[in-house]
């Protein structure tokens, strides 16, 4: 297990020899905004950095403070999406695929704060928090392959990761993929992990030259871990006291990303790659990329009005 010196140093190792270009989902708050001001910090702002969120003000806050860049090419933007919609993702990621030559990092971190509200269907029809945690990041994955493709056909990093909770998930009901028979938030919180599981190790056979991480960020001070309920006031006291800040998360999931060189690894709140050790089986796996491919196509056949 690095310690979080030792994972800085290895981060501050990192020097590439080409321009890294890295989008950050989720990146206007928590782990993600964390993480994109570490891969500024590490680049010196020279890199192709894409903030992606809905909150434009928090993002423009968070570009202004990275270092100003000196290499040619290097840019610093925010690009909007609300990636509720799998529409939405599709739209944004054509988008970049149209405007960047190469993908070298993607990391995913879109979450919803905890509630105790019960299913919460997007027009669309995916419930919203199962579709930030795992349908839309699928979606981002898919559309984004073919930039993360090129960067690996150019012998330069390729790497995915969603931060979630590698090593937490649980069992799943291959008849109730999409929570419409029962829900509850809890189910969703044990499937998702287990989702992703399966849908990076399959990718990670599809695409050997590209690195998919799952990494688990511990508990951090972030938003997210406030209920928005009053009387969840305590609990939210006391996890915002044993919760690490969102700066050393940071360090530890960028040594996640940066270790991580090619296949699929789950890593843990410490960087550490956790191995085979809890995981869900195989057999599986092929009903959930089957099922979340049917989930997406059904979201974007919805004829819904103007969003
Ligand atoms: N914090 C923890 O203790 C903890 C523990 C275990 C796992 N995790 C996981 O780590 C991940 C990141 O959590 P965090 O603590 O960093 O959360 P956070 O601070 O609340 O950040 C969530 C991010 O998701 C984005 N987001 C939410 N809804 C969106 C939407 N509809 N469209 C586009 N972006 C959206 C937000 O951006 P905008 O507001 O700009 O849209 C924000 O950047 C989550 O998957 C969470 O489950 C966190």
């Amino acid at each position: 297990m690095p310690s979080l010196a030792a994972a800085r140093a290895a981060n501050a190792a990192f020097a590439p020899s080409y321009l890294p270009v890295a989008v950050f989902v989720g990146g206007t708050s928590g782990i993600g905004r964390a993480c994109a001001e570490a891969f500024a910090r590490y680049t010196r702002g020279n890199a192709h950095i894409v903030l992606v969120g809905r909150n434009e003000a928090a993002a423009h806050a968070i570009l202004a403070s990275f270092p100003a860049p000196s290499a040619p090419g290097a840019a610093h933007e925010f690009l909007h999406a609300d990636a509720f919609l799998v529409r939405n993702v599709q739209a944004a990621a054509d988008a970049l695929r149209a405007r960047l030559p190469r993908l070298h990092f993607l990391v995913l971190s879109t979450g919803l704060g905890m509630s105790l509200r019960g299913r919460d269907e997007t027009a669309e029809g995916v419930d919203r928090r199962i579709g930030l945690a795992y349908y839309t990041r699928a979606k981002w994955v898919a559309d984004l392959l073919p930039l993360l493709e090129r960067a690996a056909a150019a012998g330069e990093d390729a790497r995915v990761m969603s931060v979630l909770a590698a090593g937490k998930g649980g069992a799943i009901d291959v008849d109730d993929l999409a929570f419409r028979k029962g829900y509850a938030s809890y189910k969703v919180g044990l499937a998702s992990p287990t989702y992703t599981d399966l849908l990076f190790e399959h990718l990670s056979k599809e695409h050997p030259s590209v690195a998919f991480v799952h990494a688990h960020p511990g508990l951090v001070r972030t938003p997210l871990i406030n209920f928005d309920h009053w009387a969840f006031g305590p609990i939210n006291m006391l996890t915002g006291a044993l919760a690490k800040n969102p700066e050393d998360c940071a360090e530890w999931m960028l040594y996640a990303l940066f270790q991580s060189k090619h296949g699929f690894s789950r890593r843990s709140e410490s960087g550490d790659d956790i191995g085979p050790q809890g995981r869900y089986g195989s057999a599986e796996r092929q009903q959930v990329v089957k099922h979340t491919q049917q989930e997406l196509a059904i979201a974007l056949s919805k004829v819904i009005g103007p969003v």
